[in-house]
């Protein structure tokens, strides 16, 4: 199954950058840099990625950032997790960032963007793949600051794609973001948000009518809701769900307990994705391995997963389909019917 879950050609839709910062390049960054961490060895590192819920994780990933300075961290951190996508058979990836995170400690917004940029670029060519970067706002933090941001970025209207929200769910509704949402799909960038990880399916609810999100990264509770899963089925909204992430931040007390299977089952467009791979376990083979073997997954499951991934994606038409003839040819030369 590794083979073939490797082999099969795939989108990475949810996947943070700041999430990908492996135990070797944050302690080699915070030496280059001179920041104090907690921490002596990558394995030190490892051992104190324990988390009971999102807050928990949330104040550890945001105390490493400390590491990313300059342009050319951006640009090693995008590479780096772009080298290890393309070895999991990822055709494209969009890459989620936090700028808020960078720049309220005093990292130029120009460093961040201009440095992904570069990493993108480059992975590209040297993969022979495509990405698309999308700009997160941070819940837990003001709407005007969101605002500011949204302006500041603008100027880098070309290197986006879209723009997104995360951090700190639950008591953080998406609604309170509608303004900002308006003004940057107004700009003509694609809408999507974290909702019903930790919070109610009713967010999940909100971010589509107030925010108007053409997909849900997670979304695990909108599984509660009945109404809410034929809707989504009904208007063919992707959820980019992510397994391992789930089970490490207690949104699903098991792997065998996640809803991905029945969701993909009732027809909803079900995509999987790695979060926060340097924090959770693993990339993306990890994800559909450890879900395949929790939830039962077959062959055809995997090729289903792998098309959604294209059909949710922010491609052109014409991309679109040139994906979708890989999967088809990839099913098709391992005998699965699609
Ligand atoms: N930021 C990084 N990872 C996140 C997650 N899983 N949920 C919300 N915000 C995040
Ligand atoms: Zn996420």
């Amino acid at each position: 199954m590794q083979g073939f879950a490797r082999g099969l050609p795939k989108a990475e839709l949810h996947v943070h950058l700041e999430g990908t910062l492996e135990p070797g390049l944050l302690l080699e960054l915070a030496a280059r840099h001179r920041v104090l961490l907690p921490y002596r060895s990558p394995a030190e590192v490892r051992a104190a990625y324990r988390f009971s819920d999102l807050p928990s994780f949330l104040a550890l990933y945001y105390r490493n950032l400390a590491v990313l300075r300059d342009e050319e961290d951006f640009r090693r951190l995008t590479l780096a997790y772009l080298e290890r996508a393309a070895g999991d058979g990822v055709r494209h990836a969009e890459v989620s960032f936090d700028a808020q995170s960078h720049t309220a400690r005093g990292v130029p917004l120009g460093a961040v963007i201009e440095g992904i940029w570069e990493g993108l670029a480059v992975g590209e060519g040297l993969h022979g793949m495509s990405t698309r970067l999308i700009m997160c706002f941070l819940r837990d933090r003001d709407v005007g600051e969101a605002e500011r941001t949204l302006t500041e970025a603008l100027a880098y209207r070309g290197r986006l794609s879209g723009v997104g929200l995360d951090s700190a769910e639950r008591g953080h509704p998406p609604g309170a973001f509608a303004g900002v949402f308006a003004r940057a799909r107004a700009e003509g960038l694609a809408a999507v948000a974290h909702a019903g990880e930790e919070g109610p399916a009713e967010y999940v609810r909100e971010a589509l009518d107030e925010l108007h999100v053409q997909r849900v990264d997670h979304g695990v509770r909108a599984a509660d809701d009945p109404e809410l899963v034929a809707r989504l089925r009904r208007e063919r909204v992707p959820l980019t769900m992510c397994p391992l992430s789930n089970v490490k931040l207690g949104v699903v007390p098991r792997l065998e307990e996640h809803p991905l299977k029945r969701l993909l089952d009732a027809g909803l467009v079900v995509t999987v994705n790695s979060d926060d791979p340097a924090y959770f376990g693993g990339y993306l083979v990890d994800n559909l391995v450890a879900a395949q073997e929790a939830l039962g997954l077959r062959r055809r499951d995997l090729v289903r997963l792998a098309r959604n991934s294209f059909e949710a994606a922010l491609l052109d038409e014409e991309e679109r389909r040139g994906y979708f003839a890989e999967v088809d040819g990839f099913a098709a030369r391992r005998g699965v019917a699609v």
